[in-house]
């Protein structure tokens, strides 16, 4: 069944709000076909040189055969450009700014000086901003994207996003699956008018939910295939989405490896058969595709899975559109139709030597409240964010406990710039994920839940934020700034 054909059965058309949430609801992804699987997997080309620049500049481009997108491009590419560095590189980027309104980058999950970080304070709208750091820090699944205050939702959303792979000589020994065995896969969903993408989030998705959209795109493609041979894949996978959060399985339920989440390597090895990737995060799987697929081809799928409720039950079943939070879905195809493959890999037992900080180490433990107002909308310890206001000051060299607490009904995926954190512990029922064993710069809070993390904050000197990364709650003021003194 075509996806046009399927969205008109369940009485939903784009365009219009005429769609059952109920009905939706019940549907399991094995009845969800939003996928034609028609077209490749693209795959983003590298960022060359060692003093480059970035320019991003509007254009109207083709999704796909059936959608157009007035979009925003690096280099005139989508997907983005991957920046491709070693530990140790000394980094020269220029960012050209063509868009026609205010922009800054931000590189995700680095760890570099304020003025080098994207703060919203340095977002400019004519010209170029030159940067240039150092990368001392572990490898890792990094990413950059726009970060100016209240528009970085649609300049994500419109195409500027990429991948800022790190690598050091530890994951090299490792001997991981790399040329055409390692795929870089960014998912995003888009919501579809007739034959365009639109970015016309209402009051209620910026208040609530956040924007969600029912077209997945991978690399920029909607529900791609991609060609693979029976062995072993590496998968590094962004979730680069407004507000989706997705439970990454495959459609007949085969396990697969996490190897690694937000800022690097996990110690060990976890295998799963199910993953939840909240926007920002990002999970680095291993997939042997000789073992536990029989079928020659495999949808990549979210799960559907359940949204614990804050309080104000059903507001968000209400005011949903598109797929709702939380309904399944699929997201492209593996056709397992390739004679080489990657037989030399064996998975070590070990993975990375980490040195977490301990309870004891810390002097301070904050409470982050993220709570819902009224006329306000999402607000961190009870405000929005303001540029120059000082909301949390820390001392360079401490470690500290940030406790972050959802008093709402939306899940936040909350967002720390400047350093690598690990999550001890989630009250309630969900426990710890296999990508939470691992150091992270982005944990999701669930509704109702509290979620402890301890940080040493080493970076330099200076202002840097922390905010949620649903890029809507962000974009309303659910961000906060903090100092680090001496
Ligand atoms: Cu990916 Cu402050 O963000
Ligand atoms: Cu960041
Ligand atoms: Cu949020």
């Amino acid at each position: 069944m075509k996806r046009k054909e399927f969205i008109k059965q369940i009485g939903f058309s784009a365009g219009a709000v005429t769609f059952s949430p109920l009905l939706v609801s019940c549907l399991d992804v094995n009845s969800v076909q939003n996928g034609d699987f028609q077209l490749p997997l693209a795959l983003p080309s590298e960022l060359p040189g060692t003093n480059s620049t970035l320019n991003a500049s509007p254009s109207n481009i083709q999704i796909g055969d059936s959608y157009s997108l007035s979009a925003f491009q690096f280099n005139n590419s989508v997907p983005s450009p991957t920046i491709r560095k070693k530990r140790g590189d000394t980094v020269r980027i220029r960012f050209e700014n063509n868009i026609g309104q205010e922009s800054i980058i931000h590189w995700h999950g680095l760890i570099v000086p304020p003025d080098m970080d994207g703060h919203p304070k340095d977002a400019f709208t004519e010209g170029s901003y030159d940067y240039e750091y150092t990368i001392n820090q572990r490898a890792g699944t990094y990413w950059y994207h726009p970060h100016p205050h209240r528009i970085t939702g649609p300049q994500v959303y419109k195409g500027l996003a990429g991948f800022y792979l790190v690598e050091d000589e530890e994951e090299q020994a490792l001997n991981l699956p790399s040329g055409d065995y390692e795929i870089p896969l960014v998912i995003q969903d888009r919501r579809v008018n007739g034959s365009e993408i639109v970015y016309n989030p209402s009051m209620p998705d910026r208040m609530m939910s956040g924007f969600l959209g029912d077209l997945i795109l991978v690399n920029g493609v909607p529900t791609p295939f991609h060609e693979v041979g029976p062995g072993y894949y590496r998968l590094r996978i962004l979730n680069g989405s407004n507000a989706r959060i997705y439970n990454l399985a495959f459609e007949n339920d085969a396990s697969f490896t996490v190897i690694g989440t937000d800022s690097g390597l996990l110690p060990k090895p976890i295998e799963t058969n199910e993953l939840l990737l909240a926007p920002g995060e990002r999970a680095d799987i291993l997939v042997d595709f000789s073992n536990g697929f029989n079928e020659e081809k495999v949808q990549l799928i979210s799960k559907s899975f359940d949204i614990p409720s804050g309080g104000m039950m059903g507001m968000q079943n209400m005011m949903g559109r598109g797929f709702e939070q939380g309904t399944g879905f699929s997201i492209m195809e593996f056709r397992i139709t390739k004679s080489d493959a990657n037989t030399s890999f064996e998975l070590p037992e070990q993975l990375s030597a980490v040195d977490f900080p301990s309870e004891g180490d810390a002097t301070t433990t904050r409470q982050i409240q993220l709570d819902m107002q009224m006329m306000q909308g999402h607000t961190i310890n009870g405000r929005q964010f303001e540029m120059e206001r000082v909301d949390e000051r820390v001392n360079q060299g401490d470690t500290e406990i940030w406790e972050f607490i959802n008093n709402t009904n939306f899940p936040h995926p909350m967002h720390v710039h400047a350093v690598h954190f690990k999550v001890l512990e989630r009250n309630g029922n969900r426990g710890l994920l296999p990508t939470e064993t691992g150091w992270k710069d982005t944990v999701l809070v669930m509704p109702g839940e509290r979620v402890k993390v301890i940080m040493k904050f080493d970076a330099p000197l200076g202002m840097y934020v922390f905010h949620c990364h649903n890029l809507e709650h962000e974009d309303a003021g659910m961000m906060a700034n903090f100092q680090i003194i001496n």
